[in-house]
């Protein structure tokens, strides 16, 4: 009709439609009603009682009822940014259709709209930007073949293998559902019964556990996907985001003295910067393995808990991200934007990775929940290109995905009758075969200590005091029972880290703190607390 202003992010030029000349500005209601009294209630007299056709004050307040959809059950706290991928047309110093057909990588130059949400995991909508938890960091890439979503996080390992564990993980991390407080006893309960989780743990408790902002931090997709080329060939193949920005974390003592003024600082950083015109940019590298279990690895290349090393598997570079645009509207950008494993172009393609699995499953699951079925017509989430489904109806449908010319009639596949039509093949499928019993088994190589233990001896001694700082501070909340299988746990990585951690422990006075007694069954923790002993 002409009045209003549509926000359409999703980079696409504003439609700021106005009404010509005067009443431009002029209140309406949104049934374009023009509003004379904003001031006051409808009443019988002056005091009240108020009546029921307040049409006007109904429409704003029950509007105002509903601002709010669901927070993300994980990662409510965000900030994002649009941008552009620039592709390097090749991987490494080889051509890359060698490696995966997919079109936004296949020319040098090829610039793909992107948009970029980075997060944090645990807490609520509002909490502060300086907790100690992994970064999120989801990227849409708005490709020529629709979407796709490399939804990654800041550490390149994850605290658990099977997607089976990740509620129990969660609703270990968040707020005890008695006291409603984040709890140490709690966290390390589980933690301390899920071993594959120290390598996370001495990352996250280090100062890598507390990037300095989003602009310095890397990005990796954590899982393990597949790259497929013409042929229908399949290789393995990890994601990695390098900061041009350099690589910034900060201590427990820096991150509270931030906290103190500022629980904002990261969305305030990164928006500052791209008003400024000083657009942050992340490097896109890829770690390539041929698509079988590699029997000659001490650990699983699907298993997510595992890093693979790169002096065997470097780090290739295949294209630059730049962020240069500030959302228009946090909520119809930010908010809603809805990012998901799923997510995957012609070219690229999942592995078995458990977790990458089941995480497929939750994504668009959780979206049409939280912001609704038709999640994807919205403009920040829909793909750039056209799309035309047979997908009709549900709430709120907000236009039809139709192809031109097609048959209103006609929303189903096949009909001769002017329907949608099947695309042609991109190239050979790639058809992986299966022989193996059907069965709820962990996988065979866990390995779950040595990569932890390498973490430990590469981490800086100020790395190194400030892991030993937090993990007493955190674990001394725990039982003993469950202090002393932490520090069984961390002397199967190195002995020096269990030892450090068990003199920490026996040493620490804090306020709500369980003296560690050091005294338990367990074999390796039990060393470790003669060893500090002696010390
Ligand atoms: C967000 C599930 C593991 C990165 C979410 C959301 C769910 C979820 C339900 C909220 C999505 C929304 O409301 O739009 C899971 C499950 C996992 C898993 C079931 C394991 C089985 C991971 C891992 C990573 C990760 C390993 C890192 C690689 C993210 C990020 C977001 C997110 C970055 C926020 C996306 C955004 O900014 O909107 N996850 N997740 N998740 N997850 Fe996961």
């Amino acid at each position: 009709d002409g009045t209003g202003t549509a926000v359409t992010g999703a980079g696409t030029s504003q439609d700021r439609r106005t009404a010509e000349g005067e009443g431009a500005q002029t209140l309406t209601t949104r049934q374009g009603h023009p509003v004379t009294n904003n001031q006051n209630l409808r009443t019988v007299g002056n005091r009240g009682p108020a009546t029921l056709e307040n049409y006007h004050f109904l429409e704003k307040m029950s509007h105002f009822d509903r601002e709010r959809v669901p927070e993300r059950v994980v990662h409510a706290r965000g900030a994002g940014a649009h941008g552009v991928f620039e592709a390097y047309g090749k991987v490494g110093n080889e051509p890359i259709e060698k490696y995966t057909r997919a079109k936004l990588f296949n020319t040098a130059g090829k610039q793909t709209p992107v948009f970029v949400r980075f997060s944090t995991v645990i807490h609520g909508g509002h909490s502060p930007e300086t907790l100690r938890d992994p970064r999120g960091f989801a990227v849409k890439f708005y490709t020529e073949d629709g979407n796709w979503d490399l939804v990654g996080n800041n550490l390149k390992v994850f605290f658990i293998r099977d997607a089976m564990k990740f509620p129990d993980m969660v609703h270990s991390l968040k707020p005890d559902p008695v006291t409603n407080r984040q709890d140490g006893g709690r966290i390390f309960d589980f933690m301390s019964n899920t071993p594959e989780s120290v390598h996370m743990l001495t990352f996250l408790f280090s100062p890598w556990g507390i990037p300095a902002n989003y602009r310095q931090m890397q990005g990796s997709g954590v899982n393990t996907y597949k790259w497929v080329n013409k042929e229908g060939v399949a290789h393995l193949v990890k994601y990695h985001w390098e900061p041009l920005q350099g690589v910034k974390n900060l201590t427990q003592p820096e991150a509270e003295a931030i906290q103190a003024k500022n629980f904002n600082h990261a969305t305030q950083d990164l928006y500052d910067h791209i008003e400024r015109g000083e657009f942050p940019q992340w490097e896109l590298r890829v770690q390539l393995m041929s698509d079988d279990e590699h029997p000659e690895l001490d650990f699983d290349p699907l298993d997510d808990t595992k890093l693979w090393p790169e002096d065997q598997f470097p780090h290739l570079p295949v294209g630059m991200m730049t962020l240069n645009k500030n959302p228009e509207n946090y909520y119809a950008e930010v908010e809603q934007v809805a990012f998901g494993t799923g997510v995957l172009v012609d070219g690229l393609d999942f592995s078995d990775d458990k977790m990458l699995q089941g995480r497929t499953f939750s994504y668009s699951d959780t979206q049409r929940y939280r912001v609704g079925t038709n999640y994807l017509q919205l403009p920040i989430n829909a793909p750039k290109k056209h799309v035309a489904t047979n997908q009709r109806d549900g709430q709120m449908a907000y236009h039809v995905d139709t192809a031109p010319g097609q048959n209103q009639h006609v929303n189903y596949e096949p009909s001769s009758m002017n329907g949608l039509k099947e695309a042609a093949k991109p190239g050979e499928d790639h058809t992986p075969s299966y022989n193996a019993k059907l069965l709820r088994q962990p996988i065979d190589r866990q390995n779950n200590f040595k990569q932890a233990g390498e973490r430990w001896r590469l981490h800086s001694d100020v790395e190194k005091d400030d892991l030993i700082n937090n993990l007493v501070d955190a674990i001394s909340s725990a039982v003993p029972e469950v202090q002393q299988r932490m520090v069984e746990l961390f002397t199967q990585c190195d002995a020096e880290y269990g030892r450090r951690l068990a003199e920490g422990l026996k040493a620490f006075k804090g306020s709500n703190g369980q003296q560690f007694q050091g005294n338990g069954h367990h074999k390796a923790g039990a060393e470790a607390v003669a060893q500090a002993e002696a010390v």
